[in-house]
């Protein structure tokens, strides 16, 4: 590409999909579809230069030196892989000088977790699948425990089953609802609810939403329909918690080619929609959102509660 050159791992994502980085690929056997499929992995391995390696934009975080955040202490919830939001969050906070707790899904995830957890030097790092009962308990526990503060925690998981989340609003399940709803919206009441007592000194509470939550985003469908209930739940907890010191904010990124985002269809159409119209001219990368989260989590932000921040280039203002 250019000057540069790019080698590219392609693995397997599950048992007939391959995917690069974090996108899955469509695995198939005969040739035509072979060429499709190297076709897509081109344009996915262009992106990412553009996005992540192009010169004109240059990663934020080695340039961040100043430790704004040193002794605050914070877990991290929802990174799967290096693409994750939540690994940009982790690396935005560590750089600021904070000490950051990490949790991975399942032991299928430890293995893509531990390695980045160990280059955050991360001291607590435990299995968190929501669904199981008593993990969410038990990972608060253990940082009372072994912290007995929490200073921050960035909340960056989603989960809607493929049916909800493709299919019309109008046709959801009421299994599916209350899926997407629970996972997407109310973990982050229950964290909030568990980070209170260890946040005593004051502390902020983040989560990842979307600008489907205000418009209507083809393909986003019910995803949309929990992060309008989970930016709502923000503002009552900031008003709620606002007293203690405890401050509470929604994130809201611009399109990001992670593995959630795999799962909704035209993805790459939405990225470049977003490229065009946003008048900063580019992608965000998770380095964007890591900082941007991280400046919230400051002292100096200590009256800015209850907000949903874009991070997406000034996407939200254009008509
Ligand atoms: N990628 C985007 O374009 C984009 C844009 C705006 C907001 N977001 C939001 O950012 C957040 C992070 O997503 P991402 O894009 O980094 O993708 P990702 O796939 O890297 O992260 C999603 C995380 O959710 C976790 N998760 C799902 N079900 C879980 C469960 N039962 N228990 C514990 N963890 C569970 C996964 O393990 C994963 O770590 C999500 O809330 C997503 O909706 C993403």
């Amino acid at each position: 590409m250019g000057d540069d050159n790019l080698e590219a791992e392609v693995a397997q994502s599950n048992e007939d999909r391959r995917g690069i980085v974090g996108r899955d690929i469509p695995h198939i056997d005969a040739a035509k579809d072979r060429r499709q499929s190297f076709r897509a992995i081109k344009k996915i391995a262009e992106r990412y230069i553009e996005t992540y390696m192009s010169k004109n934009t240059p990663l934020t975080l080695p340039a961040v030196k100043a430790k704004l955040l040193e002794g605050k202490r914070g877990l991290i919830v929802g990174i799967a892989n290096e693409n994750s939001i939540a690994w940009g969050c982790a690396k935005a906070f560590r750089a600021f000088g904070a000490e950051v707790a990490v949790t991975y899904l399942n032991d299928k995830a430890k293995k893509y977790v531990e390695p980045l957890a160990r280059a955050i030097e991360a001291p607590i790092v435990l299995p968190l699948d929501v669904n199981t009962p008593g993990q969410m308990e038990a990972v608060f526990e253990r940082i009372a425990k072994e912290w007995g503060k929490l200073d921050f925690v960035v909340h960056s998981i989603a989960f809607s089953p493929k049916d909800a989340l493709q299919g019309r609003v109008v046709d959801v399940s009421r299994e599916g609802f209350a899926k997407t709803m629970d996972v997407s919206c109310w973990t982050f009441i229950r964290m909030a609810h568990l980070a209170e007592p260890l946040m005593r000194k004051g502390g902020s509470l983040f989560t990842m939403s979307y600008y489907g939550s205000q418009m209507v985003v083809k393909n986003y469908n019910i995803m949309g329909v929990a992060k309008a209930a989970l930016e709502c739940a923000v503002r009552y907890l900031a008003a709620e918690l606002g007293p203690k010191g405890i401050r509470v904010h929604a994130i809201s990124p611009g399109p990001l080619a992670t593995r959630a985002a795999s799962g909704i269809p035209e993805f790459d159409a939405l990225l470049d929609k977003a490229k065009a119209k946003a008048p900063a001219g580019s992608l965000v990368s998770i380095d964007d959102v890591g900082v941007a989260t991280a400046f919230l989590a400051h002292d100096a932000a200590r009256l800015i509660t209850g907000e949903t921040l874009y991070v997406d280039g000034g996407y939200h203002i254009m008509d």
